[in-house]
């Protein structure tokens, strides 16, 4: 597409969440990355239409629709009127699957308006932030900051982002369950089954404690241990009632095929899963794909 003087473009990686979904929401750290996949946005002078084919997307900014809403808020948020402007959207990453396209959306647009209203980073997040508020009601925050940092970190309510050190880049298999999910009442479902069973904030509590110790293996490059720990989030997870029957199959597909470790990533329900599988990855792509499962490889430290 060429861009004319008036239009501006911004992108918004998307990303997996390692370990500590749902806990970060209850204040425990979470270790994220940003992955190359991500959304372009296309901004350019318009109606305040706002185009996504590859998720079959037309809205228009302040229509009812949570990308008319949330994108009507960020622009809000930056003192921007979109009436006058366009959103033409590329993206990488499919809709609802667990790896952050509305906060990859939401900081693409937030970093094309940024480049024309001369706005800063943190600007930038608290727009993209304003924007995921709409889409999933009370996230923690950590899939805007993973889609604007593109990397390796660990994130917590209190103190945000922090990239986080990696002695050496991994490839993680992402598989596809191809089952939609509304991340807003995962997290509404957690919070009430700690409300009615006091006793399953110790699961949550756990892993909070599975991503602290995570950081030490990626530090130390031991993808073992980081795999094992992957497989206890993916029961703990299991145990707060997010996975599904699909997504237990994608986790034991890809430890039958010999990857180390499986968990579902993001707020379950549907979505995605990743696994460790080292020499591996072939066949679990191939076991998923025979399976009717779409699955890709990505690199954890690819900068
Ligand atoms: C969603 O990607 C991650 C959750 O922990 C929700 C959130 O942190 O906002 C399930």
């Amino acid at each position: 597409m060429i861009e004319s003087a008036d239009s501006s473009t911004g992108f918004g990686h998307g990303k997996v969440i390692l370990l500590g979904e749902h806990a970060v929401v209850f204040g425990q750290p979470a270790v994220a990355a940003g992955i190359r996949a991500g959304v372009r946005v296309h901004v350019s002078p318009g109606t305040g239409a706002i185009s996504a084919p590859a998720w079959a997307l037309e809205a228009q900014v302040g229509d009812d629709s949570l990308p008319g809403q949330a994108v009507r808020r960020l622009l809000e948020r930056l003192n921007t009127d979109g009436a006058g402007l366009d959103f033409w959207l590329e993206s990488e990453v499919p809709a609802r699957a667990g790896l952050g396209s509305s906060a990859a959306m939401a900081v693409a647009i937030a970093r094309a308006i940024a480049a024309r209203a001369g706005a800063g980073e943190a600007e930038i997040l608290a727009a993209a932030a304003a924007a995921e508020s709409v889409f999933h009601r009370t996230p923690s925050g950590i899939d805007a900051a993973a889609a604007s940092r593109g990397r390796l970190g660990q994130f917590d309510k209190q103190n945000g982002w922090r990239d986080l050190p990696l002695k050496a880049p991994f490839e993680l298999c992402i598989g596809l369950s191809g089952q939609s999910h509304d991340t807003g009442a995962l997290v509404a479902s957690v919070a009430d089954l700690c409300a009615s069973t006091p006793v399953a904030r110790r699961l949550v509590d756990a892993m909070g404690d599975l991503a602290r110790a995570s950081m030490d293996a990626l530090a130390e490059g031991d993808v073992a241990a980081l795999a094992r720990m992957f497989n206890m989030a993916h029961g703990l997870l299991s145990g707060l009632g997010v996975s599904t029957p699909t997504l237990d199959d994608l986790v034991h597909t890809a430890r039958a095929a010999g990857a180390l470790g499986a968990k579902l990533t993001g707020a379950g329900g549907g979505g995605a899963v990743i696994a460790i599988a080292v020499e591996h990855g072939d066949e679990v792509l191939r076991r998923w794909r025979a399976k009717g499962y779409y699955g890709f490889t990505t690199t954890i430290g690819h900068d």
